[in-house]
């Protein structure tokens, strides 16, 4: 962590208050208000929503155990000393501060009024408390690197979801952004808005395994996960992913796969739904078994926007830290999922269902789709996908799924 940006910005200050003595009248660089922090800020109400668990939890997204957890978990990274002329911020102002800009979307000018922290503060420690932040819960995202570890994930899919032999489901999204000065082109979408795409692959409990920010707006397709790190990997098999040669135990002679939506062009390891046009009875079953699977991933990106209202506004930071943002909030999704800090009703009403249908998507507002990719697709990926059609309709074919597969 850099510890000396913030002094950095107090020694600006100092100079341009020292240039400003010698031009004119004193002229104090902060505000008065602005030096009284503890009798002002959002600390003190926090302190009374204490004794109001879901105004707190409304307050900072996360219950207030899981609060002090990761306040104790960055506050090495974070903590700074205080000088003779003042007393640093806090560790619990910062992450403070932290969360209800991720929380609210707030601008950092409208956020000095809880915080009392000034805008050219808060801009030094947001980024930073984010990098701690990241680092001190890295392990609550990993990608497997193992066999077994993509068999457990692959089992959580067909218990959870019936969907045998998938290693994840893929999804990426349009992210909302003020764009740089000087690369306007460069992120403009085919929805005519400026945003960078999130990819994001997610395990059948709503975590996410790997996550990339930053490609840019304009590779607006479902194109765009081919110039993620990911695909690379996938596309040289460096993945490990099990080879469905092997000895197993029961039906899953199936290949394993990822799934994704039809903005993603099929491959013999990713599989899309059906274009409408192509339908039949058997792949209509195999549309809605496959929806089933792949709606993980829309739940998650559901719930990151209605708990991170960044998402909903064009995010103004430099291209940097908006990836840094952005990968913050997904980190933090995983460790409130495992937390057993219980969701909001903002946050989702029925996840937990696991033969509700496909409509009852939480609806992502922030962010949108990726535009559908056409183009020429691999016999190999058609075959694997006609297999599946073939499992569902067969010996993995379920009694609920007749009812349900008109969509
Ligand atoms: C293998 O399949 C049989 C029958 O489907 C089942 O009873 C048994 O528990 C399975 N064994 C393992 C190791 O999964
Ligand atoms: C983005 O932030 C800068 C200051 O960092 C500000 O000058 C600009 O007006 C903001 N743009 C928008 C669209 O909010
Ligand atoms: C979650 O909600 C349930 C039921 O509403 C409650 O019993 C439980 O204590 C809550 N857990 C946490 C960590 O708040
Ligand atoms: C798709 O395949 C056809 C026939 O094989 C070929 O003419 C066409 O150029 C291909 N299109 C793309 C985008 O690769």
């Amino acid at each position: 962590m850099d510890s000396s940006s913030e002094e950095d910005i107090l020694l600006t200050a100092t100079a341009v208050c020292c240039h400003l003595i010698t031009s004119k009248p004193k002229k104090k660089w902060t505000k008065e208000w602005l030096k009284k922090r503890y009798q002002l800020s959002h600390i003190n109400l926090l302190n009374e929503l204490s004794l109001e668990p879901s105004d707190w939890r409304n307050y900072l997204r996360m219950d207030e155990y899981t609060y002090f957890k990761l306040l104790e978990l960055v506050t090495p990274y974070i903590v700074k000393q205080d000088t003779k002329m003042r007393q640093a911020v806090s560790p619990n102002e910062r992450l403070t501060a932290t969360l209800r800009f991720l929380a609210s979307g707030m601008s950092y000018e409208e956020l000095k009024f809880q915080t009392v922290i000034s805008p050219q503060l808060l801009g030094v420690i947001i980024p930073e408390t984010c990098k701690a932040i990241l680092m001190v819960l890295k392990d609550y995202m990993k990608m497997p690197e193992t066999e077994a570890e993509w068999r457990t994930i692959a089992k959580g899919f067909e218990e959870r979801w019936q969907f045998p032999n998938c290693l994840g489901a893929i999804d990426g999204k349009h992210v909302r952004i003020v764009p740089p000065p000087g690369s306007i082109a460069t992120y403009y979408n085919y929805k005519k808005f400026f945003s960078i795409v999130l990819m994001a692959c997610a395990n059948a409990n709503y975590e996410i395994i790997w996550c990339e920010a930053g490609v840019n707006g304009r590779r607006s397709d479902g194109g765009a996960i081919t110039e993620t790190r990911f695909y690379k990997k996938l596309n040289n098999h460096d993945l490990n992913i099990p080879n469905k040669k092997e000895p197993q135990n029961s039906t899953k002679d199936l290949p394993f796969v990822f799934v994704a939506d039809e903005a993603f062009k099929l491959t013999p390891d990713l599989m899309k739904p059906f274009g409408k046009n192509a339908l039949t009875p058997e792949r209509r079953v195999y549309n809605y078994r496959l929806s089933r699977a792949r709606r993980v991933i829309e739940n998650v990106f559901g719930i990151m926007t209605r708990r991170f209202r960044i998402f909903n506004t064009a995010i103004n930071l430099s291209i940097q830290r908006i990836d840094l943002v952005v990968l913050t909030c997904c980190i933090l999704h995983n460790f409130l999922r495992r937390s057993g800090s219980n969701y909001s009703d903002y946050e989702l009403s029925d996840i937990d269902d696991s033969t509700s249908t496909v409509e009852d998507n939480i609806p992502v507002q922030g962010i949108i789709p990726l535009n559908v990719i056409n183009g020429n697709v691999s016999n190999d990926a058609k075959f694997v996908r006609e297999e599946y059609v073939q499992h569902f309709n067969g010996e993995g074919a379920v009694s609920w799924q007749n009812e349900r597969a008109f969509i």
